[in-house]
């Protein structure tokens, strides 16, 4: 069993990257969603933990996976969540993010869930309003939350992080879910490899404290987890690739690649998936391999637990004048 954390609360006010979390706050946050696992899975799902507490998802950007466990982690603590469509609100009429930060604050929110297509947009905004602000990506930079849930999925799986062997392989460049858990799982104690053609990686690499590998069989030797991403088409600016058909071939991973893993290496993928583009269908789909799917379930909890580990220390509500 892996060691709990000795902490009995979190001391950051807003969630905005793992970069200057500690082992023990990571460890916490881990433990916090642990325990929200299992009654997620019962039929009555609803606690009062967040009884009064207002949290307003706001994203400038798509989203399946965070924003849908997002509101149902608010929901199922008991809070009341609101999901800010940009495409209809005041944004479209020219006001700008700052604006709409301070306008959403005077209404006194306790947590901003903020996802936005600029790096460094969302520790902005988070300078300007009085609440918790959790980063649900921002541009390529981070994405706390969804490396917290790839590291429970991996906890849970494989009892500890620390000591594994972990390959991030795709679009290193674009990709805040590769920085966010090369920084969560280097400081667990893991060690990391990334597999990319030069084009998709950034410049000075190897300062991430990870080893490179340009050749997909050469990179997946011997790796416990395979932690696939897709091709961040949105954020490219020219071709990084010579062809779809091309990259599958070199990149994608397929049965064939995989066999270079351990036998009993886990497949990831923190979504969504370009089938047939940098993961094969019968590897994605592969019942005893692939955690993709718990890593969705894992997503909720994680959320229950930051969503709890940044309300707790709030002043509760007083009485009413
Ligand atoms: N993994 C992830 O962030 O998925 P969504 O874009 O669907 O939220």
């Amino acid at each position: 069993m892996h060691p709990g954390s000795p902490l009995v609360s979190f001391r950051h006010r807003h969630l905005l990257g793992i970069d200057g979390l500690s082992a023990e706050e990571i460890t916490y946050l881990l433990d916090l969603a642990e325990r929200h696992v299992e009654p997620n899975r019962q039929g009555d799902k609803k606690r009062s933990v967040l009884r009064g507490r207002t949290i307003i998802n706001l994203f400038f950007e798509n989203s399946t996976r965070t924003r849908t466990s997002f509101e149902l982690a608010g929901k199922r603590l008991g809070g009341d969540v609101i999901n800010m469509s940009t495409s209809v609100s005041s944004i479209k009429k020219g006001e700008t993010l700052i604006d709409t930060a301070v306008t959403l604050n005077a209404m006194h929110p306790d947590v901003l869930v903020v996802r936005h297509p600029e790096s460094g947009a969302v520790q902005l905004l988070s300078e300007k309003v009085d609440c918790a602000v959790i980063n649900a990506g921002d541009g390529s930079h981070e994405h706390p939350t969804q490396a917290l849930l790839d590291a429970l999925t991996i906890r849970r799986n494989k009892g500890r992080i620390a000591g594994l062997l972990v390959a991030i392989c795709g679009d290193i460049l674009h990709s805040r879910v590769a920085r966010s858990n090369i920084q969560l799982l280097n400081t667990m104690g893991a060690r990391v490899r990334l597999v990319a053609p030069k084009t998709l990686l950034p410049a000075q690499v190897e300062r991430l404290g990870v080893e490179v590998f340009h050749d997909m069989r050469k990179g997946l030797e011997g790796v416990d987890i395979v932690m696939m991403l897709r091709l961040q088409t949105e954020r490219m600016h020219g071709s990084f690739v010579p062809s779809i058909r091309e990259y599958f071939h070199f990149f994608g991973l397929d049965r064939d690649k995989l066999a270079a893993a351990k036998p009993n290496a886990l497949i990831m993928h923190p979504g969504p998936m370009n089938r047939g583009v940098e993961i094969d269908s019968e590897v994605a789909d592969d019942i005893d391999r692939s955690v993709i799917r718990q890593q969705v379930e894992m997503g909720v909890a994680v959320r229950m637990a930051c969503l709890e580990a940044l309300t707790r220390d709030l002043p509760s509500n007083g009485p009413l004048p």
